[in-house]
């Protein structure tokens, strides 16, 4: 069953609840390595990433308990095992999240090197240069980071050469049980970030800024148990919201975060769509109207995110007018518009730019998936073509969207799952 099959067309129209964030669940099972206690964690999406976390923390010698509503208790107090490995890494880049951890909590972790992937080289380089700054020893050899340090991290004061999103969780994870005070400069603000910081405060960490580029983190002895609530999925809620957009239709959104999502509406409005929010909803109407095209550029947050770049390509592609999408985070994150141009899309790349001339109507055919987003934007780009679309490799959706196909078929698409 690893293949969507799509007739596009329908408007979609309807109401959807937010999901758990999947870039914020998989710090916060890796920050649960840290205390001495049991972490109780719900609103947990039930995806792929998460289910092979909850597998490397096991292997770690965590125990795990998972309820019917997806509330899962880690016990990390019978960990004795310290490595990540290959067969694990290779499938979830995010496994390196367990170096900053399990090396402030125990003295020593080995995690196989991520390796390139699908939209860049993604090096690790600002992880191991913060973990050494703060005391550790770094070994990268045979595939592998083999890190130690004796007795407890020590603090340091760290500037990041770039702005690292799991980057700065490992090393904001580290510090907490440091001895001193780490000053994090050029620190992430994006909001997983952001929640992951309110789970250790909340586990007893002492952690001033967050949300702004400047981490100032207290280091304490000890991390207790808690109880946290992960935030809603941001791109999860812009993607169904660039899915109702693109066929013209309307979306009510609940249980998100609208103050997390401002650049992306932004772009949505200036497609032409009608926008209201409240605390915690969101609604678009796109009055049955084809989009107009937009220009944008990616950057860390509060910039445009680019895991909403490809939907926005999606959206260009048949949208009136010329638009430009300028990738800068990633070096290589354009795959999904070659399988676009076979749909008819006209998209010409200039570096990391993809110029769309959008088209009336795209046309249905068969698309290989490529990554997370990439997929999300050939199933919205499916979803307004003419006739059928076969999106294969579909097991990279699995890793980011919970149950996609049953929630745009409530939403009133035409989605099946085959094989
Ligand atoms: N980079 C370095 N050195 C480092 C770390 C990063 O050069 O030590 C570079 C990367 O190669 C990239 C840029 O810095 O060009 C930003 O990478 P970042 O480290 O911020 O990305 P990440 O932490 O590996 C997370 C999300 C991604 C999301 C990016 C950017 C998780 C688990 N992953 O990745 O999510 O695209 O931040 O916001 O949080 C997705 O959900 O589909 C996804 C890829």
């Amino acid at each position: 069953m690893n293949k969507l099959l799509i007739h596009g067309g329908k408007p979609l129209i309807g109401e959807l609840r937010a999901a758990g964030a999947k870039n914020a669940v998989l710090p916060i099972l890796a920050a649960t390595l840290l205390a001495d206690e049991p972490i109780t964690l719900s609103n947990v999406p039930h995806l792929r990433d998460v289910t092979t976390s909850m597998e490397l923390l096991g292997r770690l010698g965590a125990h795990l308990s998972v309820d019917e509503r997806m509330t899962i208790e880690v016990d990390p107090r019978a960990v004795d095992k310290f490595c990540a490995p290959y067969d694990l890494v290779k499938t979830m880049r995010a496994s390196i999240l367990v170096l900053g951890p399990l090396l402030a909590r125990h003295g020593y972790a080995e995690v196989s090197l991520p390796g390139g992937c699908a939209i860049g080289s993604r090096p690790v380089d600002q992880h191991l240069y913060g973990l050494r700054a703060m005391g550790a020893e770094i070994e990268v050899e045979a595939g592998y980071i083999r890190a130690r340090c004796r007795g407890r991290l020590r603090a340091a004061r760290l500037v990041l050469d770039l702005v690292t999103v799991t980057g700065t969780a490992n090393l904001l994870m580290a510090a907490t049980l440091a001895e001193g005070t780490t000053v994090i400069e050029n620190a992430a603000r994006e909001p997983e970030v952001v929640d992951l910081g309110e789970c250790l405060i909340a586990m007893g960490a002492d952690i001033k800024g967050l949300g702004t580029d400047t981490l100032i983190i207290c280091g304490v002895p000890r991390l207790h148990a808690t109880h946290y609530r992960i935030m809603p999925d941001r791109i999860e809620t812009g993607t169904y919201l660039v899915a109702a957009a693109i066929t013209g239709g309307q979306i009510t959104i609940r249980d998100t975060r609208p103050g997390c999502l401002d650049a992306v509406l932004l772009k949505l409005q200036e497609a032409g769509a009608h926008i209201e929010t409240g605390q915690d909803w969101i609604h678009l109407d796109m009055q049955g109207q084809r989009p107009q095209a937009v220009h944008l550029r990616t950057a860390p947050h509060p910039g445009f995110p680019t895991d909403m770049q490809a939907q926005f390509v999606a959206l260009n592609a048949v949208a009136k007018g010329v638009g430009t999408i300028t990738e800068t985070v990633f070096e290589n994150r354009f795959m999904h518009v070659n399988e676009l141009q076979r749909m008819g899309a006209v998209i010409r790349l200039e570096g990391n730019t993809a110029i769309s001339t959008g088209v009336a109507q795209l046309t249905g055919a068969p698309v290989m998936a490529t990554d997370l987003r990439a997929s999300a934007g050939l199933i919205l780009a499916a979803l307004v073509a003419q006739g059928e679309t076969l999106v294969d490799r579909i097991y990279h959706i699995d890793r980011g969207y919970e149950c996609i196909e049953e929630r745009l078929s409530r939403l009133g698409a035409s989605v099946r799952r085959v094989s």
